[in-house]
């Protein structure tokens, strides 16, 4: 590893800053091979500080070229500069410190600053990009209003924005112009936004609650123009749904989005200048699937949202990420849940956290929500963080109810508007609106991995009470050995055999028939409980965790026909889409253990015949009848033991035959009877039906020639690219390598000049499951449509090779490995947060029955290279401890 070991920072030794800035006057000049940035700090010392305190501001790749103290030059006695501080001795209580900063923005590859996609000039500040613009306190405490002034050539660059109002344009000699900004709303550094370049506007406006109307602006590539009515019209939703759910309401008289080409994310929320990657705001249906019209509305939503939650009311420290993403997040599902359907969204959001955040708390990077330490705090923008942060949120709405949640949720706002806070401060608003004490309940900030319910139950025939016992233990992460018992609402009902039954819990007083009676939250708080109900007619099968009520894995022996049961009919469709996982899993582990084995479990058989033969919502039937994905298996694997990826791929590929084989009719009816006719709209039927047709197709032609060729039809028919991809990966599997060559063809020929829909031509090659895909991803490594600096392209194709092509990734051989390795390389020096992101696929090693020595030598290789950014140094470091 390098000498110079990057250091780790502790939240448990922040300390406020010493100085803060309450005005901050920028001054850029845009060039083609410089940048100049002058820089007017207007400082104050904090009451707490001592005299001779001293003023710390970051600075990184930056060439000083001008330093002053209220208007004069400061002597090199004064300061010290190092590569990334620059500390001033000396200074009074206020003042002005005034610098001017080279920058080189068109050699910046990370992303991070002030950088050039095609041509454009934009920023990406969070977390800690502002250091590379100028030197400044750059912490989120240190919160200060901006007056930004912009110079650039006026041809290139007709379009000057930063956050806030438009003071003046000026015409400038040279063929140069200005525009200057003032942003009022005092703000963290991470929230500055610059763009300057050539765009054209999409504009709409949006009257808010109060009568304030405020302009929407959309910029993008001319070529583009066509393709942001989804993205504004998600905007003016979420604008409306905030003020009516959390009484919010947007606060500037403008605000932007700016789409991008090349983004490390998804979007990011600077204040009233929101810059986006093109992939999270360009929607038509030639080019973006259903999934990812979803995608923007959630997105843009999300951006919106934080505007309070984050920008109005920010994070003192980046330890308290989770305090604006956790519950940005929270909200942002929320407004899907209600734009569409709630259940839906309910069970595609568990299916990520069991997929994905459940690996990440058992592997080597594993942290709380809130979490301790870290070395490099891009690392830490993580499904825990994000998606595990909203569940804990949703908890404490669960715990509180609805109506005092909001209370705590309008205190919070009211009481912390223009502060930076913690996540204490947060459920401190929920306890004092509430009433509860929610001390035991704060340990999902602080304790890491996924707690473990084991469920067994009993049943006394005689007096009609039956038991559930419930254990809770949640497995040692790194660092953490000992784990304490969470607070855990465990949403449940009883499932007798004509319907749900009666809950009540013995010692309880009945509380009438008004009352919702056959649903219940359980507080699960002890490590060892036991809850008893009384009065039932028959011995019932427990309907658990319905809403995924919490982010925790359950152990209940379920049997076949009790699952079977609950497909049927439970009331939860969370509980009817786990039951069928469950039943799905089951079969596939049999058909691992005796690959032989070509019958099919009958109650699996009639579980299919009760899905299909139901009224549900088709897009959680297409849900419930697809397979469990292998990622989801391998993790369920390498909980119990080590995952065989070829063998769960195998058993995988054997279930889809036998399913396809068994319901041949099945699958006729529903493709014939789910064809969407007319228009495309991306609206939640259309987009259900889509779903549940595809899903039959893909069985049609599961071993099927004549499947297979209707699959090929359908590309050619589709007039959308959800139905045109869903065809294509389906011919790509089942197909003879000819005709799948010849639709890629096709794909190409037709939207060649589409970046964002090649990403997916890229994404289906890549997670080709025939033997060739290393030579053929390393064949399109070459190919005019990746582009090897993109951070789309990167993830369209080594992303998608890694985490989505398991048996090529874990290849005998280590290429697999070898290949992600060389990728993340060369970016380590290029895009250090896109690199140490590629690398999580090697990071769980020890999840694997093969490989997992080749997988750790190829982590040490890379941990010998001679110099690694804190980003790559941090994963390979823990993933080696
Ligand atoms: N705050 C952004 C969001 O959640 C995340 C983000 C965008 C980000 N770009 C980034 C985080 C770059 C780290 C680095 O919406
Ligand atoms: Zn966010």
């Amino acid at each position: 590893m390098r000498d110079a070991q990057p250091k780790t920072i502790f939240l448990s030794e922040y300390r406020a800053p010493d100085y803060g800035i309450s005005h901050t006057e920028l001054h850029f000049e845009l060039f083609d091979a410089h940048s100049l940035v002058h820089a007017r700090l207007h400082f104050r010392r904090s009451d707490t500080a001592s005299d001779d305190a001293t003023l710390v501001l970051n600075g990184q790749e930056l060439e000083l070229q001008a330093l002053a103290l209220d208007g004069e030059a400061l002597d090199a006695q004064d300061y010290e500069l190092s590569d990334d501080v620059l500390r001033i001795n000396g200074l009074p209580a206020s003042g002005v410190l005034e610098t001017t900063a080279r920058i080189y923005p068109q050699s910046n590859t990370s992303l991070e600053g002030l950088y050039r996609s095609r041509g454009l000039f934009c920023t990406q500040c969070e977390a800690e990009g502002f250091r590379k613009i100028t030197w400044f306190p750059d912490r989120p405490d240190v919160m200060s209003t901006y007056r930004v002034t912009i110079d650039a050539d006026a041809r290139h660059c007709p379009e000057l924005l930063s956050n806030g109002n438009l003071m003046e344009t000026v015409e400038l000699p040279n063929a140069r112009h200005r525009a200057v900004w003032d942003d009022p709303f005092p703000k963290p550094s991470y929230l500055f936004a610059l763009m300057a370049g050539n765009l054209s506007r999409v504009e709409d406006s949006f009257t808010t609650m109060s009568g304030r109307k405020v302009r929407l602006i959309i910029l993008v590539e001319e070529i583009d123009l066509d393709k942001c009515d989804h993205a504004m019209d998600s905007l003016k939703r979420s604008m409306r749904w905030d003020e009516e759910r959390f009484g919010r309401e947007y606060d500037l008289d403008v605000f932007h989005i700016v789409a991008v080409d090349d983004f490390n994310m998804g979007a990011m929320e600077n204040k009233s200048l929101n810059i986006f990657n093109t992939s999270c705001v360009l929607a038509a249906p030639d080019t973006t699937t259903d999934a990812g019209y979803q995608r923007i509305e959630s997105i843009v939503a999300h951006e919106y949202f934080h505007n309070w939650s984050g920008n109005r009311v920010t994070c003192r420290d980046w330890f308290q990420l989770s305090l604006k993403e956790g519950f940005t997040v929270f909200r942002d599902a929320e407004f899907s849940a209600d734009m569409g359907s709630r259940s839906l969204k309910r069970v595609e959001d568990a299916m990520v956290m069991r997929t994905q955040q459940f690996a990440e708390d058992a592997g080597p990077m594993s942290h709380p929500v809130r979490p301790a330490s870290f070395i490099e705090i891009s690392n830490f923008y993580t499904l825990t963080v994000y998606e595990k942060g909203a569940e804990v949120v949703r908890m404490l709405q669960t715990l509180l109810g609805e109506n005092d949640f909001r209370r705590g949720s309008d205190l919070y706002f009211d009481r912390h508007d223009g502060q930076a806070v913690t996540c204490d401060d947060f459920v401190a608003a929920m306890e004092e609106a509430s009433g509860r004490d929610l001390t035991d309940f704060k340990r999902w900030y602080s304790q890491a991995g996924t707690p473990e319910l084991t469920i067994r139950d009993s049943w006394d025939a005689e007096q009609g009470v039956y038991r559930l016992s419930v254990s809770q233990q949640t497995p040692p992460t790194p660092g953490q050995p000992e784990k304490e018992p969470l607070v855990v609402p465990l949403a449940m009902g009883l499932l007798g055999e004509a319907g749900n039954l009666r809950v009540s819990l013995e010692g309880e007083m009945p509380d009438g028939e008004t009352a919702d009676n056959t649903h219940r939250i359980l507080m699960v708080d002890q490590p060892h409980q036991e809850f008893r109900f009384t009065g039932l007619p028959e011995r019932p099968t427990p309907s658990l965790l319905r809403g995924f009520s919490a982010p925790v894995r359950v152990d209940y022996p379920y049997t076949a026909e009790q699952l079977l049961a609950l497909v049927s009919r439970d009331d939860d469709e969370f509980v009817r889409w786990d039951a069928m996982q469950q039943l799905m899993v089951s079969a596939l582990q049999t058909l691992q253990a005796e690959p032989r084995r070509s019958s099919l479990d009958p109650l699996l058989e009639e579980a299919v015949n009760a899905i299909c033969s139901q009224t549900l919502d088709p897009a959680v039937q297409a849900d419930m009848l697809r397979l469990p994905s292998e990622t989801y298996l391998a993790g369920l694997a390498s909980h119990h033991g080590k995952a065989d990826v070829h063998g769960i791929f195998r058993a995988r590929e054997a279930l889809r035959a036998a399913l396809a084989h068994a319901f041949r009719q099945r699958w006729e009816q529903l493709f014939d009877a789910h064809r969407v006719t007319g228009f495309y709209a991306a609206r939640g039927d259309q987009i259900g039906a889509r779903a549940l047709a595809n899903v039959a197709l893909d069985y049609l032609a599961s071993g099927n020639e004549e499947g297979v060729s209707r699959a090929a039809q359908y590309y050619y028919a589709a007039d959308n690219l959800t139905n045109r991809l869903a065809a294509l990966r389906t011919v790509l599997r089942e197909g003879d390598a000819a005709v799948g060559d010849a639709l890629l063809d096709d794909f190409y020929a037709r939207f060649k000049h589409e970046a964002l829909a090649m990403n997916h031509w890229l994404s289906v090659q890549a997670e080709n499951t025939s033997g060739d895909a290393i030579a053929r991803v390393r064949a399109l490594m070459e190919h005019p449509a990746y582009d090897s600096r993109n951070p789309n392209k990167i993830r369209a194709l080594i992303g998608a090779f890694a985490n989505a092509n398991a048996v090529n990734f874990h290849k005998e051989d280590g290429a697999g490995y070898r290949l992600l390795g060389e990728v993340v390389e060369v970016l380590n020096e290029q895009n250090p947060q896109i690199a140490s992101r590629l690398l999580t696929p090697l990071t769980r090693w020890n999840n694997y029955a093969q490989g997992s020595e080749l997988m750790r030598a190829e982590l040490q290789r890379l941990s010998e290279l001679p110099s690694l950014s804190p980003d790559v140094y941090e994963v390979l470091s823990k993933s080696l401890a």
